[in-house]
This record gives C-alpha cells, structure tokens and sequence, in this order.
C-alpha cells in the first residue's frame, strides 16, 4: 500500500488526476472504476482540465461506476447518472457505450447486479479502481456489516450514509434507502485500487482500514489484502496515520503475511 499525504484538498486532487492520467497515458483503452460523492469533484475538474488543455484522450477509455441509488431516475439531479455527466462525462470526449452505471431503476434489481458484474468481466476487469471512504469505512455502498458482500448487490443504506447524504436532498425524507453496489468482491478485483480521503472527519476511518484488524466492520480494511493500493489523502485525511508515513510505502497485511508464509 502506497501512502500519498497532500497539504489540502486541491494537490491531493491532482495528485489523483494524475495517477488516473497516467494510467489512461500508458493504456489508452484502460477499464476505470469511478466513485461519486463530494470527494473526487476536484480530481474531476482536474482530468477536463488535463483533457481540454493537454489533450488528454478518453475515446478509448471504458468506465464503470461504483454504485447507484435505486429509485432516482437519470435525469434526478441527486442521482449518480447525473453526477457523472454533470461532473465529468459531458465535458470529456468519453464515448457513450463505453460508459457503465448501474441502473437503479430496472425492473429486476438482481438481474441488473448480475448483468453489471458480467460486463465488467466483459471487459476484462477493472485496470484502476478510484474509491472514496465513507466515515464509516464503506467502500462503494458495502456498508459495515458482519460478512463481506461479494459481486455486485442490492444495499440497503445505512443510518449513517443517509445522514451523510441527506446534505445534497432537500430533507433527509428524499434520500433513498437502497442502492446498487459494486461489492467487494469486485473491487478488489480492480488490477489497481486509488483511495481518496480528505478531512479530518475520515480520519478514523482511514486509520481503521490501514492499521486496524481487516474486519467487514470496516469494508476499506479489506484493501491491506490487495496487492496494488495508493491512498491519496490531505493532511486531515492522515492526521491518525503519524508523520512518519507521509509519502512512504508502509508494510501492509499482505507483505506481513506473506513474510510468514
Ligand atoms: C460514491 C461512493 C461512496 C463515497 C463515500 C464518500 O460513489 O461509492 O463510497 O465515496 O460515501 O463520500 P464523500 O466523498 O461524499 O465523502
């Protein structure tokens, strides 16, 4: 697991752009996992702008988001669809076809989750997956639990992530209380795992999931198993990680386990 701690939110967001860039620069047709929320906004504006100024070319590019509320046609402006094209798909030169959210308003929700997971592997799996940690710990919407979910699945939202929410609602009666969720399972089958955390209020949940035990108590601890993490954070991010880890590759669960076997 690699550790990035940024002065602020706005060089932690290119940070980001960056290592997104970099990965699109080396695999023009590169399979992305994206995240909504308040999080990746910035990293967002940062890939047009590196899009619009230095051309970089997303014709090729495939993208596969992480969740989406069950219930909010495209066209709600708090849906996940509409996040991504405000946000990001309508200011890029992305094709369509190769853009993939869940659709939280099918008919049948389990057929939706199995077709999701089917075109991810459709397409070879997902190269980079970008995260944002919900203070929680949740990862897409695989909210703590007791066992970690598998593929693609129907969530039902916690107490927490709809209070969470409920900022971007006119009132806390209007956010959903499911979602579509790409599970863990698919996650950490990303070739490539980018976590975004700024702020101190994910501070605990960042600490938990680098240095506490890997518990579904905390989704995000299960990335200490995955061989290819960056974490790109802001100091708030950090401030439970220590100093010392600043920009440092830190010995994760893996590369313990794998010294004891
Ligand atoms: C969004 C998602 C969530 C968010 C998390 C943090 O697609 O999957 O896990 O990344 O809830 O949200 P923000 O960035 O709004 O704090």
């Amino acid at each position: 697991m690699r550790i990035y701690v940024s002065k602020d939110y706005e060089e932690m967001s290119k940070k980001a752009a960056n290592i997104v860039a970099a990965q699109i620069y080396l695999r023009p047709n590169s399979v992305i996992g994206l995240a909504t929320g308040s999080t990746p906004l910035l990293m967002y504006q940062e890939l047009v702008r590196l899009h619009k100024e230095e051309g970089l070319d997303f014709s090729e590019v495939v993208t596969f988001n992480l969740d989406e509320y069950i219930g909010l046609p495209e066209r709600d402006v708090n849906s996940y669809h509409y996040y991504m094209h405000n946000q990001f798909f309508n200011h890029i030169n992305i094709r369509r076809d190769n853009i993939h959210i869940p659709n939280g308003m099918a008919s049948n929700i389990d057929k939706e989750c199995v077709d999701y997971e089917r075109l991810i592997m459709v397409q070879g799996g997902i190269d980079l997956q970008v995260l944002g940690i919900g203070k929680n710990g949740h990862i897409g919407f695989n909210e703590p639990d007791v066992k970690f979910e598998t593929a693609t699945h129907r969530v039902k939202l916690d107490e927490e992530t709809i209070n969470a929410n409920a900022r971007f609602f006119q009132c806390i009666e209007q956010v959903p209380q499911y979602a579509i969720s790409m599970g863990i399972k698919t996650i950490m089958h990303a070739k490539k795992v980018l976590l975004l955390a700024n702020g101190s209020a994910k501070a605990e949940a960042v600490f938990k999931s680098v240095y506490g035990g890997i518990t579904p108590e905390t989704p995000a601890s299960i990335l200490q198993l995955h061989q290819d993490v960056t974490m790109v954070l802001d100091e708030g991010g950090a401030q439970m990680l220590g100093r010392s880890l600043a920009n440092y590759n830190i010995d994760n669960a893996l590369n313990r386990l794998q010294a004891q076997a």
